[in-house]
């Protein structure tokens, strides 16, 4: 119950889990982080969450990413978690990397959304309360905001970092020009940007075509995949159709019209090289990104503690061989 006393599994650092580090810091990353966008909202089964995220915590992720706007309702995901830290984690609070976000819609008017420093700032407070922590470990901006100049929004960061609010600052969704002012800016007051937070997978190649992997990684910065399997999509989610239960059910953020009859047969064909690797399309496609040392981590939601379970065992294998990435290539073609 969320209300029994949790005790965390004693093996979850037995070597399983790997850590990987995070750019040119200090910092190790699991090499599988948990988000908390869908699935922890106040709509969402208070109980359920509380066991997804031990269970992560018991299998070794230490990270843990949030923003303000995850829910529904907006905010409600970090509520979610503030009271898994007061009933559960708070004690093994120096194990976790927290990290949160501010730059989408979040509050009515002028001052709730894109980069200014006066959403920046407001924003980072009230994660703050909701989850009931002191600081963030990683405090990011979400996107890059064109009308603002970034000079406004990189100085936010590094005085929230000066304020202690945050340990390390981060960039997201962040096109390679916006990214390179920013590294430098950062870097020039002594506040480098531990990491970049950008979509990757199988199925979205942006980061490698538009050369936001290696910019990361010469800006000394780490580079973290969010919807690393397509939103569910590179999973056997939709192999026999679409589950009532799930996310592309609920036609919000994952449309149906995504999964079009060629989308099908590519997610047919990649599943038999999953099999022929003894492995799952999931643990194939985490693994997938992994095989990169480039990609520090891959941040996966998951709506149930078996998903997540499943996805943890990509981990055990995550080199391909040329004939397996050149069989992958031709489906995605
Ligand atoms: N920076 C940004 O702008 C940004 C944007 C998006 C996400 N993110 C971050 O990235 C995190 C992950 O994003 P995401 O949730 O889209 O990641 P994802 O891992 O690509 O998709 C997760 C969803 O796939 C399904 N799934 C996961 N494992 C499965 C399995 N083994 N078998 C079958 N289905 C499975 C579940 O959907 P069902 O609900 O169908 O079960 C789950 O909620 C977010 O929580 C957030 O922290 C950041």
């Amino acid at each position: 119950m969320a209300n029994q006393l949790y005790s965390p599994n004693e093996t979850r650092y037995d070597g399983t889990m790997k850590y990987r580090r995070c750019g040119r810091s200090g910092v190790l990353l699991p090499a599988i982080s948990l988000g908390l966008w869908h699935n922890f909202g106040d709509v969402d089964p208070l109980q359920r969450s509380f066991d997804i995220v031990h269970h992560a915590f018991d299998n070794g992720i230490t990270h843990f990413d949030l923003a303000n706007n995850y829910g529904p309702s907006a905010g409600s995901a970090e509520e979610t978690f503030g009271k898994i830290i007061t009933k559960s984690l708070r004690p093994y609070r120096d194990e976790l990397f927290v990290s949160t976000k501010a730059g989408y819609d979040m509050w009515a008017g002028p001052y709730g959304d894109w980069g200014s420093r006066k959403y920046l700032m407001a924003s980072l407070d009230q994660s703050l309360r909701r989850m009931n922590l002191e600081y963030v470990d990683l405090f990011y901006s979400h996107r890059f905001d064109p009308n603002t100049p970034l000079e406004e929004t990189m100085q936010a960061l590094v005085d929230i970092v000066r304020q202690g609010k945050a340990l390390y600052v981060g960039i997201s969704n962040y096109p390679t020009e916006a990214a390179a002012f920013a590294y430098q800016y950062l870097k020039e007051r002594d506040v480098p940007c531990l990491i970049y937070q950008g979509k990757y997978s199988l199925l979205v190649r942006d980061p490698e075509e538009k050369g936001i992997l290696q910019q990361a990684k010469e800006q000394g910065s780490g580079f973290i995949a969010f919807s690393p399997l397509a939103q569910g999509l590179l999973t056997d989610r939709y192999l026999n159709g679409i589950p009532a239960d799930s996310r592309m059910a609920r036609d919000g953020f994952l449309k149906k019209e995504v999964l079009s009859n060629e989308m099908l047969a590519k997610i047919v064909a990649l599943n038999n090289v999953a099999a022929n690797r003894g492995q799952s399309l999931a643990e194939m496609a985490l693994a997938w990104l992994l095989k990169d040392e480039l990609v520090t981590s891959v941040l996966i939601g998951a709506s149930s503690v078996a998903q997540l379970d499943k996805n943890l065992k990509a981990v055990r294998n995550t080199t391909f061989d040329a004939e397996e990435l050149m069989q992958i290539e031709e489906i995605l073609k």
